[in-house]
């Protein structure tokens, strides 16, 4: 426990400058991002990073993104090949992530790469992480801010909802915008989509030029941390309804009778961003909850991916 609980942390300089020195001394910042809130130690230190997975009770063999404030500085820790050039051009800062081979004498914990030879790095596009960053000049290990396996934070109250007492601060700046984790990328060997997400696959692959494998319902787990069930709320969920059955709350898209819509227009980016907000209320209601049917290109594909989980039997 952190013994005066949470503080949060107004995203202006001074906020900023006391976030960059909680990490320093080794402490939990749960910070912004354009996807989801962020829990935030040095990569570099081995206790910082531990308690990251104790705080949200993650399992150990599920490794964690280091966020960097630039392209230069993601070289420093992994190798650099083409396709990860034209990747990060094309969408850094910002919702992508990249698992590439990591350099000698990186620095970075084995407790973020859980062992593996490679490393996820990531450079956010948010205003408040990047001041953070670069503030801090170092590597942040994040994962989402929220409870393993439960529904990702994307405003700073979901993050206390969860972490309130176990870490030393947030840093609140509002909702976040694109609302999706970030899509992974692997580029160790050949390119392969390793989570859908935040930039829709349709992007990547035209920057690639290929067509990278399409993350399907029944795939083998393809990122160590994709467990079958995550984004959990308490009630079960049920895909692809029509209409509500019994005490059902029906969560909307498009122009249908619902409890709650994520896009009454029918806009992807704006069901991205409203997903894990509606199923945070939702959740709230103690109701089963029942989803609309949503399309499976774009930004659907990853909204359909963390709905899919959601409704997947729980892990024990
Ligand atoms: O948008 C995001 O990516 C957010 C924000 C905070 O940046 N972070 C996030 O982290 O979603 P997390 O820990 O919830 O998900 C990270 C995913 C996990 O599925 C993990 O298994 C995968 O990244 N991952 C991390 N390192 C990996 C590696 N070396 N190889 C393959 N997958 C890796
Ligand atoms: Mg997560």
């Amino acid at each position: 426990m952190i013994p005066n609980g949470t503080l949060t942390l107004n995203a202006d300089p001074a906020g900023i400058t006391q976030a960059a020195d909680l990490l320093r001394q080794g402490l939990l910042v749960a910070f912004p991002t354009e996807t989801v809130y962020g829990l935030g130690g040095d990569a570099r230190n081995g206790e910082a990073v531990a308690s990251i997975y104790a705080a949200k009770g993650r399992p150990s063999f599920n490794p964690l993104i280091a966020h960097v404030a630039s392209i230069e500085a993601a070289q420093r820790f992994v190798t650099w090949p083409d396709q990860a050039e034209a990747l990060a051009a094309a969408f850094w800062p910002g919702p992508l992530t990249l698992v590439l081979p990591l350099r000698p004498d990186h620095g970075i914990s084995s407790l973020v790469t859980a062992g593996l030879n490679t490393l996820a790095v990531r450079v956010p596009a948010h205003p408040a992480a990047r001041a953070l960053l670069s503030e801090f000049d170092g590597p942040v290990a994040a994962p989402s801010a929220n409870p393993s396996g439960q529904i990702s934070p994307t405003t700073a109250a979901h993050a206390l909802s969860g972490l309130n007492g176990r870490i030393a601060a947030v840093l609140d700046d509002g909702p976040c915008g694109v609302g999706l984790e970030s899509t992974i990328v692997g580029l160790a060997g050949e390119p392969a989509l390793l989570r859908p997400g935040g930039v829709a696959l349709e992007q990547i692959d035209a920057v690639l030029d290929t067509q990278l494998h399409h993350h399907q319902p029944g795939d083998a787990l393809n990122a160590p941390g994709q467990l079958q069930s995550h984004y959990a709320p308490d009630a079960p969920v049920r895909l692809n309804a029509s209409t509500a059955q019994g005490d059902e709350v029906l969560l909307g898209f498009g122009p249908v009778d619902c409890d709650l819509n994520l896009s009454a227009k029918g806009d992807l980016a704006e069901a991205a961003a409203n997903l894990f907000a509606a199923l945070h209320s939702l959740n709230d209601t103690g109701r089963p909850i029942a989803v609309t049917q949503i399309p499976e290109h774009g930004l659907g594909a990853a909204i359909n991916d963390r709905l899919r989980r959601a409704a997947a039997p729980r892990n024990g």
